[in-house]
């Protein structure tokens, strides 16, 4: 069983990881944090450890070995670095994919080296942090391969400048392993012995968690938000309960090297360590080359778009028709055209267009205005609007009209022929102008609060037809002082209603950086948030073959209009298949195992011979003990010898390997839902006896 040298390059992932507060604090607990460090530990404020970012790495790392088929018996977890690009929000999504980068031959005797390096966003849009893996594979080596680039750490010769204890408890493993990692080695003492120790060892990265810690203590006390970079060797094995002393050493600002001592045996059991600090280095958001369409730029929030995007270097439309708050009146080409003169008063570039947004051939001229003068459009704010407010049943259909045809056929028309631009050129970023009064309702508004819900709508469609084009589609609900505010708020906070207060987060979301696309942000007043349409979880009455009674829907009232658990969805098919599921029974509450599941732990047994690979089996003896679990369970004994497979049920004490397993994770993995490796290292497979035999059934047997 070689080294897969063709796992290079290969990828991991994507892997999701949802994570509540509570994960943070027992990740935190995990790795010795309590009340001498409470950020960490009191949801109250909480901060997370930034080396809770290891916890994503409890899946990619199965999936490199097993894309890599390193030899199991001989690995261990050489090297980790992680760069953190953010601080870990207390709760959210983690989502971590990469690739198995290169694999390194140490020599003959003396190992191999496989680096994963895998990259983690958050589910706010902010990246989190960058990880590289080295594994160790001790029995690998002397394949012929490239040998490791040499690295040098240089540590002063001086005592360390700090230096932080700490006494991991005897149980500390215990706690660790909860946050994921549940490898037997550090809980089973009887697998520890068979793989030479005492007794269960500390996680390597737990000592990893303890030292992280202990560097933020040292060096930037009370602020693990300024941690950059954290890269160490794991070099002995480390028993619970013995005292540890993180050593370090400030070689420069914002840079120390360290290293993790048992105090009872002097052993470095971790090794090599840099650990980088400092605020996030900030790259400054420019448009330079970009070319932006603003709407209804003449006056409010437009203005202060237009003029802050070419302040940071767009080229600019300027577009504005000049009308009266109600849209009525000729128009006037004044409006855009101060505005541009600012901006060129600035020496910014831009040009002015006066086309009516509410008609397909004015949007169409003011993306033509946009080609002619600066050769294509990169960005699309629409954000022209009138008012004409009226209670409902005053509300006559020409006001009706006028305030779609300018907010929601508007966005449209302009839409539209700069999408076909984007979608040629690959890039786009649109921004909607919705409003508070749309989200959430406005007396005497029905006009308006209809035509900026159609606007969520017509983002909802964009953002997925843009997708491939890397077009992203957000909206904003501003809050501004503005003649369409003016006898709407008090006079007293037209200061700090200034429309400037709305621009960076429209920038933002105008930007190459913006992370997200389809969402909803209220911006003024320097408050941002984001709006979404939540779902409940509700409830299924009849199981979709009687017809519910309306005394039903009483009944079951309070679940189907409770809002906990609430979900986001972001298409329609997501929703439709939440939908599907709910009438799709349950593995665990079928009486019998789907056939389509691979049939009963017993049909899998039945049929195990057919699926041998007699070719796989040259020169294999051996005695696989199967002892599955749960109420499709059973005893199995297969047996190899001679190229032949023979299945027999219950106990074979020649048994040299044997596998405990559930019946539900024996089905998926026998049925390739559940890589081998994957089910190993997470804990559903229990290998007792010789480990190394176990990796043949992947190769033996046609899964
Ligand atoms: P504003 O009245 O100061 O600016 C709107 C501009 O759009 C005007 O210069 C107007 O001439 C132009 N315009 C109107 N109809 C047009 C058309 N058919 N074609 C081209 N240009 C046209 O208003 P403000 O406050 O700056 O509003 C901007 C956007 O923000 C609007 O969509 C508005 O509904 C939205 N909004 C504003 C809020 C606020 O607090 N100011 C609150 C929520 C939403």
């Amino acid at each position: 069983m070689a080294l897969n040298l063709d796992a290079v390059g290969k990828k991991i992932g994507p892997i999701s990881k949802e994570y509540t507060w509570k994960d943070a604090v027992l990740y935190a607990l995990g790795v010795g944090a309590g009340f001498s460090d409470l950020e960490y530990c009191y949801e109250k404020d909480l901060k997370v450890v930034p080396s809770f970012a290891i916890t994503t790495l409890y899946e990619t790392m199965p999936q490199a070995l097993s894309l890599t088929n390193v030899n199991l018996a001989g690995i261990l977890h050489g090297e980790q670095e992680l760069v953190f690009h953010n601080p870990i929000p207390p709760n959210g999504t983690m989502t971590i994919e990469g690739t198995i980068s290169n694999v390194y031959d140490k020599g003959e005797k003396k190992g191999a080296l496989v680096i994963a390096e895998s990259e983690a966003n958050h589910s706010s849009g902010i990246k989190l942090f960058t990880a590289r893996s080295t594994i160790f594979s001790r029995l690998d080596g002397g394949f012929g391969g490239e040998n490791p680039p040499a690295e040098t750490i240089e540590f002063p010769d001086r005592d360390p400048d700090f230096s932080v204890d700490a006494s991991p408890s005897e149980n500390q493993p215990l706690i660790y392993r909860l946050s994921g990692d549940v490898f037997q080695l550090h809980v089973d003492p009887e697998f520890a012995k068979m793989a030479g120790f005492e007794k269960p060892i500390m996680h390597g990265l737990c000592t990893h968690g303890y030292a992280c810690r202990a560097l933020i203590q040292a060096l930037i006390p009370g602020q693990p938000e300024q941690a950059r970079r954290m890269a160490c060797r794991f070099t002995k094995p480390l028993y619970p309960g013995m005292p540890l002393k993180t050593l370090i050493w400030k070689t420069e600002e914002g840079k120390a090297v360290w290293r993790v001592q048992n105090m009872e045996t002097g052993d470095i059991v971790i090794d090599r360590g840099v650990f980088e600090y400092g605020d996030i280095p900030k790259d400054e958001i420019r448009f330079d080359g970009r070319v932006a369409v603003v709407t209804g730029a003449g006056a409010g929030l437009g203005r202060v778009y237009a003029l802050e995007l070419a302040k940071r270097g767009a080229r600019v439309v300027v577009n504005d028709l000049g009308g009266a708050r109600d849209g009525s009146g000729e128009g006037s080409s004044t409006p855009a055209d101060q505005v541009v003169a600012e901006i060129k008063a600035l020496g910014g570039d831009a040009v002015a267009n006066y086309d009516n947004v509410a008609t397909p051939e004015g949007g169409q001229n003011i993306i033509n205005s946009a080609r002619d003068a600066f050769g294509t459009v990169d960005i699309l704010i629409n954000n022209a609007g009138i008012l004409r407010d009226k209670s409902f049943l005053k509300m006559d259909p020409n006001n009706w009209q006028s305030v779609l045809a300018v907010h929601l056929n508007g966005a449209y028309h302009v839409t539209r022929p700069a999408f076909a631009i984007m979608k040629e050129k690959g890039y786009g970023r649109i921004v909607m102008t919705t409003s508070a009064a749309g989200l959430y309702g406005n007396f005497g508004q029905t006009n308006y609060t209809a035509a900026k819900m159609g606007l969520i709508g017509l983002m909802n469609t964009l953002k997925l037809e843009g997708q491939k084009y890397n077009i992203k589609v957000n909206t904003v609900a501003p809050v501004a002082a503005s003649r369409l505010t003016e006898d709407v708020l008090p006079p007293d906070f037209f200061e700090k209603l200034k429309p400037e207060f709305v621009a960076p987060m429209v920038l933002y979301l105008s930007s190459e950086e913006c992370p997200v696309t389809g969402n909803i942000y209220n911006a003024g007043m320097g408050c941002y948030n984001r709006a979404a349409i939540v779902t409940g979880p509700g409830v299924v009455i009849g199981k979709g073959q009687e017809i519910p009674t309306p005394e039903q829907v009483v009944d079951t009232w309070e679940n189907i209009a409770s809002l906990k658990n609430a979900k986001e969805y972001t298409q329609l098919n997501e929703q439709i298949g939440d939908l599907l599921a709910a009438f799709t029974p349950k593995k665990a509450e079928t009486a019998e195992p789907a056939a389509t599941d691979g049939g009963s732990v017993a049909d899998i047994f039945n049929a195990m011979a057919d699926t041998f690979n007699a070719e796989a089996a040259e020169g294999v003896d051996v005695i696989f003990q199967f002892c599955i679990s749960g109420k499709d369970g059973g005893d199995w004994a297969c047996i190899i010898k001679d190229k032949t497979c023979t299945i027999d049920a219950g106990m074979n004490e020649q048994a040299v390997c044997t596998l405990k397993m559930a019946d539900n994770d024996f089905r998926d993995m026998m049925t390739g839902k559940l890589p081998a490796m994957q089910a190993y290292t997470s804990g559903k497979l229990q290998i007792e006896g010789d480990i190394m035999k176990s990796q043949l059934i992947e190769k033996l047997f046609k899964i």
